[in-house]
Protein backbone atom coordinates (compact mmCIF):
# COMPACT_ATOMS: atom_id res chain seq x y z
CA UNK A 1 0.00 0.00 0.00
CA UNK A 2 1.02 3.29 -0.77
CA UNK A 3 2.28 5.82 2.42
CA UNK A 4 0.83 9.11 1.95
CA UNK A 5 3.81 11.35 3.93
CA UNK A 6 3.62 14.13 5.58
CA UNK A 7 5.80 16.46 3.82
CA UNK A 8 8.00 19.10 5.51
CA UNK A 9 7.61 22.26 3.54
CA UNK A 10 11.25 22.58 2.83
CA UNK A 11 11.47 21.97 -0.66
CA UNK A 12 14.47 20.13 -1.04
CA UNK A 13 14.03 18.22 1.83
CA UNK A 14 10.94 17.30 0.17
CA UNK A 15 11.89 16.49 -3.18
CA UNK A 16 14.53 14.32 -1.36
CA UNK A 17 11.54 12.28 -0.19
CA UNK A 18 9.83 12.00 -2.83
CA UNK A 19 13.33 9.97 -4.93
CA UNK A 20 12.92 7.63 -2.18
CA UNK A 21 9.61 7.50 -2.24
CA UNK A 22 9.91 7.31 -6.29
CA UNK A 23 13.07 4.43 -5.89
CA UNK A 24 10.72 2.30 -3.29
CA UNK A 25 7.53 2.67 -5.99
CA UNK A 26 9.24 1.74 -9.30
CA UNK A 27 11.87 -0.84 -7.93
CA UNK A 28 9.64 -4.34 -8.21
CA UNK A 29 7.92 -2.89 -11.15
CA UNK A 30 9.18 -3.28 -15.09
CA UNK A 31 5.93 -2.98 -16.84
CA UNK A 32 5.81 0.39 -18.88
CA UNK A 33 2.10 1.29 -18.29
CA UNK A 34 1.72 0.10 -15.06
CA UNK A 35 5.23 1.83 -13.79
CA UNK A 36 4.54 5.70 -15.41
CA UNK A 37 1.06 5.51 -13.90
CA UNK A 38 2.31 5.20 -10.57
CA UNK A 39 5.02 7.84 -11.26
CA UNK A 40 1.98 10.44 -12.43
CA UNK A 41 0.35 9.95 -9.65
CA UNK A 42 3.19 10.22 -7.79
CA UNK A 43 4.03 13.26 -8.50
CA UNK A 44 0.23 14.37 -8.90
CA UNK A 45 0.10 13.98 -4.62
CA UNK A 46 3.20 15.66 -4.27
CA UNK A 47 3.59 18.64 -6.80
CA UNK A 48 0.96 21.70 -5.62
CA UNK A 49 -0.29 23.79 -8.05
CA UNK A 50 -0.24 22.01 -10.99
CA UNK A 51 -3.18 21.07 -13.12
CA UNK A 52 -1.79 18.23 -15.19
CA UNK A 53 0.97 15.77 -15.27
CA UNK A 54 1.52 12.90 -17.65
CA UNK A 55 4.07 11.36 -20.31
CA UNK A 56 4.25 11.46 -23.96
CA UNK A 57 5.74 8.68 -25.26
CA UNK A 58 7.93 8.88 -29.18
CA UNK A 59 5.93 5.97 -31.03
CA UNK A 60 6.18 5.93 -34.99
CA UNK A 61 7.53 9.73 -35.69
CA UNK A 62 5.49 11.21 -32.60
CA UNK A 63 4.76 12.24 -29.52
CA UNK A 64 1.66 10.04 -28.07
CA UNK A 65 0.08 10.69 -25.27
CA UNK A 66 0.84 8.15 -22.41
CA UNK A 67 -0.50 7.92 -18.42
CA UNK A 68 -1.21 11.27 -16.74
CA UNK A 69 -3.22 12.34 -14.51
CA UNK A 70 -5.88 15.09 -14.76
CA UNK A 71 -7.90 16.87 -17.56
CA UNK A 72 -8.26 14.54 -21.29
CA UNK A 73 -5.53 16.09 -23.07
CA UNK A 74 -4.74 16.17 -26.96
CA UNK A 75 -3.16 12.86 -27.83
CA UNK A 76 -0.09 13.37 -30.35
CA UNK A 77 2.12 15.89 -30.89
CA UNK A 78 4.82 16.18 -33.64
CA UNK A 79 8.30 16.72 -33.18
CA UNK A 80 9.12 19.93 -32.74
CA UNK A 81 5.72 20.89 -32.40
CA UNK A 82 4.39 22.77 -28.69
CA UNK A 83 6.83 22.57 -25.67
CA UNK A 84 6.90 18.94 -25.90
CA UNK A 85 7.73 18.74 -29.14
CA UNK A 86 9.99 21.08 -28.74
CA UNK A 87 11.65 19.32 -25.53
CA UNK A 88 11.66 16.44 -27.42
CA UNK A 89 13.81 17.56 -30.31
CA UNK A 90 16.09 19.89 -28.28
CA UNK A 91 16.68 17.35 -26.18
CA UNK A 92 16.46 19.70 -22.95
CA UNK A 93 14.53 20.64 -20.61
CA UNK A 94 12.17 23.36 -20.90
CA UNK A 95 10.72 25.78 -18.61
CA UNK A 96 8.18 28.36 -19.89
CA UNK A 97 6.78 30.66 -17.12
CA UNK A 98 3.96 32.33 -19.13
CA UNK A 99 2.62 29.91 -22.41
CA UNK A 100 0.91 32.47 -23.91
CA UNK A 101 4.07 33.87 -24.67
CA UNK A 102 5.57 30.72 -26.11
CA UNK A 103 5.34 30.51 -30.09
CA UNK A 104 3.50 27.29 -31.21
CA UNK A 105 2.19 26.33 -27.35
CA UNK A 106 -0.72 23.48 -27.37
CA UNK A 107 -3.38 24.45 -25.38
CA UNK A 108 -4.65 21.12 -23.80
CA UNK A 109 -6.36 22.63 -20.60
CA UNK A 110 -7.57 25.85 -21.07
CA UNK A 111 -6.37 26.52 -17.23
CA UNK A 112 -2.96 25.93 -17.34
CA UNK A 113 -0.63 29.33 -17.46
CA UNK A 114 2.88 27.60 -17.05
CA UNK A 115 4.83 24.64 -17.38
CA UNK A 116 8.08 22.26 -17.56
CA UNK A 117 8.76 19.73 -19.60
CA UNK A 118 11.66 17.15 -19.30
CA UNK A 119 12.75 15.13 -22.01
CA UNK A 120 13.30 11.37 -21.13
CA UNK A 121 16.13 8.95 -22.41
CA UNK A 122 16.38 5.24 -22.72
CA UNK A 123 19.26 3.60 -23.66
CA UNK A 124 20.37 7.01 -25.26
CA UNK A 125 17.46 7.21 -27.50
CA UNK A 126 14.54 9.77 -26.84
CA UNK A 127 11.81 7.75 -25.38
CA UNK A 128 9.30 10.49 -24.46
CA UNK A 129 8.79 13.35 -22.31
CA UNK A 130 7.50 14.39 -18.69
CA UNK A 131 5.44 17.33 -19.01
CA UNK A 132 4.15 19.33 -15.85
CA UNK A 133 1.27 21.98 -16.12
CA UNK A 134 0.50 24.71 -13.45
CA UNK A 135 -2.86 27.00 -13.43
CA UNK A 136 -0.92 30.10 -11.91
CA UNK A 137 2.56 31.95 -13.69
CA UNK A 138 5.91 30.89 -13.09
CA UNK A 139 5.34 28.03 -11.29
CA UNK A 140 8.80 26.53 -11.61
CA UNK A 141 11.79 27.34 -10.35
CA UNK A 142 15.66 26.29 -10.76
CA UNK A 143 14.59 23.75 -7.68
CA UNK A 144 12.05 22.03 -9.47
CA UNK A 145 13.76 21.61 -12.72
CA UNK A 146 16.72 20.30 -10.93
CA UNK A 147 14.97 17.43 -8.70
CA UNK A 148 12.37 16.86 -11.67
CA UNK A 149 15.24 16.15 -13.53
CA UNK A 150 16.43 13.51 -10.99
CA UNK A 151 13.16 12.26 -11.04
CA UNK A 152 13.57 11.49 -14.77
CA UNK A 153 17.44 10.37 -14.67
CA UNK A 154 15.66 7.50 -12.39
CA UNK A 155 12.97 6.27 -14.15
CA UNK A 156 14.87 6.62 -16.93
CA UNK A 157 17.37 4.05 -15.64
CA UNK A 158 14.63 2.14 -14.45
CA UNK A 159 12.61 1.58 -17.86
CA UNK A 160 16.30 0.59 -19.13
CA UNK A 161 16.63 -2.42 -17.26
N1 LIG B 1 1.12 22.28 -23.70
C1 LIG B 1 1.76 21.15 -24.32
C2 LIG B 1 0.76 20.14 -24.81
C3 LIG B 1 0.45 19.07 -23.85
S1 LIG B 1 -0.60 19.51 -22.63
O1 LIG B 1 -0.12 20.68 -21.89
C4 LIG B 1 -1.00 18.29 -21.62
C5 LIG B 1 2.67 21.60 -25.45
O2 LIG B 1 2.64 22.78 -25.83
O3 LIG B 1 3.40 20.77 -25.98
Amino acid sequence: MFEVKEYSGNKVKDYEMLLKQLEALIEDESDEIALLSNVSALLNQFLGKINWVGFYIWKNDELVLGPFQGLPACTRIAYGKGVCGTAYKEEKTIRVSDVSKFPGHIVCDAASQSEIVIPIFVNGEGYGVLDIDSPILDRFDDVDQTYLEKFVHIVENRLAQ
